[in-house]
């Protein structure tokens, strides 16, 4: 299963001023790419195709599948610890990882706000462990999978990623440079964010 994105996506900005805290989960730093990736894509839950009815494409339509302050009770947390044909993302879609349930489980507890902040970012970190892959898993991986390998192309491990981090194709899709399809659509990466790759790349895209 191969899946496009969006033909037109809504976009995210990071409007937030207050600085992040390491004990909230912030919906247009964390929680919209997560959505995006994951669901918000052609076939499933974009505004176009909204599967089952379910529009996941902005804040406000989010909002209808969660109930604040109650993750057990919130269709948007049920459904990705369900298992089998109930899970979503549906198989043979990967599922969320544990670390991407508990922020979803944390964002709804912690009210389901549209928040964001500034400064979550640190530039002097670059190694794929500390910055490129969990970028990729949040940003990425939900449309670039092995099960759907969006345009062909799986980042879901450091070995691909080097490939397209070497042919240039990482670098210029994320700042959305001329000449390349602008990812993630929909939903650009913060430029901190775009640093930090283009410094890994920059000092030989190591598997650190
Ligand atoms: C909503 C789904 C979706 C998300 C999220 C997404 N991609 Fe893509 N990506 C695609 C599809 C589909 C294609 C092939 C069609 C195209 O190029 O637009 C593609 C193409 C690409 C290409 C080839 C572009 C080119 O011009 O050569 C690269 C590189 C890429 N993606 C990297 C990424 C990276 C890195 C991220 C995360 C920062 C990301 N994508 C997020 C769906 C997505």
């Amino acid at each position: 299963m191969v899946i496009t994105p969006s033909p037109t996506p809504p976009g995210t900005v990071i409007s937030g001023s207050s600085t992040c805290s390491t004990d909230t989960v912030y919906f247009q730093n964390e929680l919209f790419p997560l959505i995006n990736s994951g669901c918000n894509t052609s076939g499933c839950h974009d505004a176009v195709s909204h599967a089952d009815g379910v529009d996941l494409s902005s804040y406000d339509k989010i909002k209808a599948y969660v109930s604040a302050g109650n993750a057990a009770n919130s269709k948007l947390y049920k459904v990705l610890v369900k298992s089998g044909s109930e899970r979503m993302p549906l198989p043979p879609l990967p599922a969320f990882t544990a670390d991407q349930i508990a922020k979803v489980q944390k964002w709804i507890n912690q009210g389901a706000k549209n928040n964001a902040c500034s400064g979550g970012c640190d530039t002097t970190k670059i190694t794929y462990a500390a910055a490129v892959q969990p970028l990729m898993q949040t940003y990425c991986t939900g449309c670039h999978n092995t099960a759907s390998p969006g345009g062909g192309i799986d980042l879901s491990s450091y070995a691909q990623v080097k490939t397209y981090a070497a042919n240039g194709r990482l670098l210029g899709s994320i700042s959305y440079a001329t000449g390349y399809s602008p990812m993630p659509k929909g939903s650009k990466m913060q430029d901190c964010q775009i640093t930090q790759i283009r410094k890994w790349i920059e000092a030989g895209a190591l598997n650190n």
